[in-house]
């Protein structure tokens, strides 16, 4: 009977053992931290990203981290590490990866139509830009056949692959026309010779000529309007190549870098230029830019063009810094933007002539040139 009862009450006990333990387990389990944090994070590169974006939900705990970016500036994978305080107030480390990835396309920039003349290769891909989000270096390759040799229109791709595989393709097309023969030159190349006279320009100023050669106020004039003989010449006067190398020097001591490109043409030099140019060009466009023999300011020996001579020279620091200073060497920008109404050329920031100091500091002008033309009241227009 005694041990009846005690088995009842040992039974009771196991029971009741029983039942704590299953609700601490319950109990324990309620409060045990559950982090949720989204499956399989792929971002793209340079997406703004925080430690917090993925974060589900957070059960039986607090966050301690702050919110951060992440730096997705390389691709591969990166930990994101968390602080949480849980229910028992212990502090846990948490992580979980996200995998930045590049998922654009490679962007070109290109000019859809190129054309060439059978016979000359032109670089195909000396117009094109490529960016990338993962801002890496892309070549672009050339896809599709074609021949510089041979007349035709040929449908070409650039294409663009960036280092996730990503590929950009665009559609271009190649033109290349048929060579044409090289037409004759046929220009008048003889530039009249002025006879001896004395005259008064529009502006009052007396000028002559003499053995074909004109001054006006004592100031030796090559135009269009007034010629040179073709045996005038021989070299860059001392003047001239003085006046240069001072302004050379002072130049330099500035960190300013010029050279001269062409100085003293002869007749015969000037005509082999400017009939190239004719042959380029046609007459029309190339008497814009270029003297005819007898008609340029290189064969006077007073004028001479620096550095790169062409537009590309226009905006660079010696070409200002000679714009405003080279009428102290006694030195005019010939041809000043703006004015080829009155010089017969386009705008020439390289072209410099002599005329001595007082002069070239009216023609400055407080920096609005004045072209020679204009001063002296003449024209710059060819009569033939
Ligand atoms: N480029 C200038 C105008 C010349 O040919 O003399
Ligand atoms: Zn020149």
């Amino acid at each position: 009977m005694k041990s009846k009862k005690l088995i009842i009450i040992l039974f009771i006990i196991f029971i009741v053992l029983i039942i704590l333990g299953v609700g601490c387990y319950f109990f324990y389990n309620s409060k045990i931290l559950k982090v949720k944090i989204e499956d399989n994070v792929k971002v793209n590169i340079y997406d703004e990203v925080y430690n917090t974006t993925y974060i589900k939900s957070i059960k039986n705990g607090t966050l301690l981290s702050k919110k951060e970016v992440v730096d997705t500036s390389t691709l591969g994978t990166k930990k994101v590490n968390l602080e949480i305080k849980d229910y028992f107030k212990k502090i846990k480390k948490y992580s979980y990866d996200i995998e930045v990835i590049d998922k654009e396309e490679p962007v070109i920039e290109f000019n859809d139509k190129l054309s060439t003349t059978s016979g000359i290769e032109i670089d195909l891909l000396s117009d094109v830009k490529v960016s990338d989000n993962s801002k890496e270096e892309i070549t672009p390759s050339i896809e599709g056949e074609y021949d510089f040799n041979k007349e035709g229109t040929y449908e070409l791709y650039y294409v663009a692959k960036d280092s996730s595989g990503n590929e950009k393709k665009e559609k271009f097309v190649l033109e290349v026309i048929k060579k044409e023969e090289p037409k004759p030159v046929v220009v008048n190349n003889s530039a009249p010779v002025s006879s001896d006279k004395t005259f008064t320009t529009s502006k009052g100023f007396s000028g002559y000529t003499k053995n074909g050669v004109t001054y006006i106020d004592g100031v030796l004039v090559a135009n269009k309007t007034y010629s040179l003989p073709s045996t005038y010449g021989n070299g860059l006067t001392s003047e001239t190549l003085n006046a240069f190398n001072a302004m050379q020097a002072d130049m330099k001591a500035l960190n300013l870098n010029i050279w001269l490109s062409s100085g003293y043409r002869s007749y015969y030099d000037q005509k082999y230029i400017y009939n190239n140019y004719v042959a380029r060009d046609g007459q029309t466009a190339a008497d814009t830019y270029s003297a005819r023999p007898g008609h340029s300011e290189h064969q006077t020996g007073l004028a001479f063009d620096v550095n790169q001579i062409n537009s590309s020279f226009d905006n660079t620091a010696e070409a200002k810094w000679m714009s405003d200073n080279a009428w102290k060497y006694g030195l005019i920008l010939r041809y000043p933007k703006g004015k080829s109404n009155e010089t017969g050329y386009m705008y020439e920031s390289w072209h410099f002539r002599y005329v001595g100091k007082e002069l070239a500091e009216k023609l400055y002008n407080n920096g609005d040139w004045i072209t020679l033309e204009t001063y002296f009241g003449i024209t710059s227009q060819y009569n033939y």
